[in-house]
């Protein structure tokens, strides 16, 4: 009777041993996993702040233009090419060109042409953003680096 008993408890031992190692390892590949799909939301939330915007002579003297990509107004005046942010600094929304100056849709704030707010809820200016040209002759904007508005990239 005691043989049998010791042979159920060893049975029971052995069961719950199994049950143990198959949730420790349920519970790594859970981690792994965790691991990974965090890695990847990290890898999309930091894209690079830096945008290819084309060659100098793609931006003719006197215009401005939108780019969706970056999200940027795109000029070139007599002392040469400059970019400043499209997003309003009130919530975010694309401000439009409004000819001298920008406005948002969403709220009304307006800025005029150097970014300065002029109207509205909007409490910042828009920014300006640095440019470069590459040794393979393409601009290229920085959105995470700010310049003075009258900064001009000479090309
Ligand atoms: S988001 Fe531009 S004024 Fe509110």
């Amino acid at each position: 009777m005691a043989q049998a008993d010791d042979a159920r408890d060893e049975g029971r031992r052995r069961f719950l041993v199994k049950v143990g190692a198959a949730g420790l390892a349920g519970s790594g590949v859970v981690a792994t996993l965790g691991t990974v799909a965090f890695s990847d939301l990290r890898a999309y939330n930091e894209r690079s702040p830096v945008f290819k915007l084309g060659r100098p002579e793609d931006f003719a003297s006197g215009t401005r233009v939108y780019l969706d990509g970056p999200r940027l107004f795109v000029g070139r005046d007599t002392r040469g090419l400059y970019a400043v942010s499209a997003v309003c600094s009130h919530l975010g929304c694309i401000v439009r060109d409004g000819g001298e100056g920008f406005a948002c849709p969403c709220h009304g704030s307006r800025f005029d042409a150097r970014g300065a707010v002029i109207g509205g809820p909007a409490p910042r200016p828009l920014s300006y953003v640095a440019l470069t040209v590459e040794p393979n002759g393409l601009v290229y904007a920085n959105v995470a680096s700010r310049v003075d508005p009258d900064d001009r990239l000479e090309v």
